[in-house]
């Protein structure tokens, strides 16, 4: 897996003590380049209206007058706020005990692993998958491990069940719909590897300790209406964490927002690891004001759906070399396609030379792009027929 262009690189003198298994490691992160068509980070492009910025600059004001002092690090009104939300979005019926929130989703999972990884400890991983798990793993000097995913991208259960048996994980992570592939993790292959951590036991950890299993759902308010999400689980399975994100479908991610539901032995674990007043009061401010317009902010979603399904549809219809493109079945804002480019970076800078940021990530001969507004999307394409042209005629 690589991005084509690195970030601003490092400057670490080696005289300096840095940790000996991070020498040579590099800060991540997707390119940030000021560019006409940004289609790289699986934002909302829809940009939030003058009602909610308002709301955000009343709330933050009458806040201001406190930043002398140290916020809520409960944050109780912004977790009656994610509880409210996950009712109202799937359907279920949390208590404030039952959810947690962090700076980012990124920051959630990075509290799950300080709190259940370790010296010692497995995560387990079905890959392709979200680039930043192994470095929540080497971070908090837990093991990185993976069961491969079939060739469709779709889970394969069988493997995860043996590999769970077999290398006996703390974390067991899953990720619905999947980045950078999309696919959606059926609830009855959920269920299984539930019910198979339940009796499981976890390397490093006493008897009668089973694995967590962290079910990713940063891109689920995309999923195909109707669809159920992992935390209407969660009452049954003590041992089940379902991470959310309000820097998606929400188009807060400016604001670092993420949160957590699970049970309130879960949430427990999490709040023994987490700074000291890690959520500003800015921050919970500008959620609460956010959530105050949860119609708004969720108003393009279904627009972005469309878009999804138009765009498969179309990329379909293209061919790289005589060949139509593949195009990895979606339930998120994004979609992952091409499966033979020979040089996709090559494929990735010449559509970065026409104005337009994809993403060179996934397995190898496949490009991610995400949706875009209607005119960003049409740029895309238009940069796209003529980057395949020249590519047909050998350029
Ligand atoms: C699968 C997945 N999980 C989590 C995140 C982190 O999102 P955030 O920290 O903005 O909530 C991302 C971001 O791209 C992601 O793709």
């Amino acid at each position: 897996m690589s991005d084509a262009t690195t970030n601003a690189g490092t400057a670490i003198p080696a005289t300096l003590p840095l940790r000996n298994d991070l020498i040579g490691e590099e800060p991540y992160g997707a390119p940030q380049l000021d560019v006409p068509v940004c289609l790289n980070v699986n934002e909302n492009p829809y940009a939030p209206d003058p009602a909610v910025v308002e709301t955000i600059a009343e709330r933050v004001r009458r806040i201001a007058p406190t930043l002398n002092r140290y916020p809520d690090r409960e944050h109780i009104e912004l977790r009656r706020a994610f509880a409210a939300y996950l009712r109202r979005e799937s359907g279920a019926g949390l208590g404030v005990e039952q959810v947690w929130g962090a700076n980012g989703s990124n920051e959630i999972m990075l509290q799950i692993f300080q709190a259940f990884g370790g010296p010692g400890r497995i995560a387990l991983g079905c890959d392709p998958t979200y680039s930043m798990y192994p470095e929540y793993a080497r971070d908090t000097f837990t093991t990185w491990q993976v069961a491969h995913r079939n060739e469709d991208f779709t889970l394969n259960v069988e493997r995860t069940l043996a590999a769970i048996e077999d290398v006996r994980p703390a974390i067991v992570l899953l990720t619905s719909p999947n980045n950078p592939t999309g696919t959606p993790l059926p609830m009855e292959d959920l269920e299984r590897i539930l019910a198979a951590c339940e009796t499981a036991s976890v390397r490093g950890a006493g008897e009668g300790v089973h694995p967590v299993v962290v079910v990713d759902e940063a891109y689920i308010e995309f999923r195909n209406p109707g669809t159920p999400s992992a935390v209407t689980l969660i009452d049954a399975h003590p041992n089940l964490a379902v991470s959310r994100t309000m820097s998606k479908a929400f188009a807060f991610a400016g604001a670092r927002v993420g949160y957590v539901a699970a049970s309130r032995g879960i949430i427990d674990c999490l709040r023994i690891v987490r700074m000291p007043y890690h959520l500003s009061a800015v921050t919970q401010a500008a959620a609460l004001a956010a959530f105050e317009h949860t119609d708004e902010q969720l108003g393009r979603v279904a627009h972005l759906r469309e878009t999804r399904e138009r765009t498969a549809a179309w990329l379909r219809t293209r061919t790289y070399r005589g060949r139509a493109l593949e195009v990895a079945d979606s339930a998120s804002n994004f979609l992952m396609f091409g499966g033979h480019f020979e040089d996709r970076d090559r494929i990735f800078a010449a559509m970065l030379e026409r104005g337009v940021l994809i993403r060179a990530v996934g397995p190898d001969g496949w490009l991610r792009v995400c949706m875009g507004t209607d005119e960003e999307m049409a740029r895309f394409r238009e940069a796209l027929d003529e980057v395949l042209r020249e590519a047909e005629t050998g350029r």
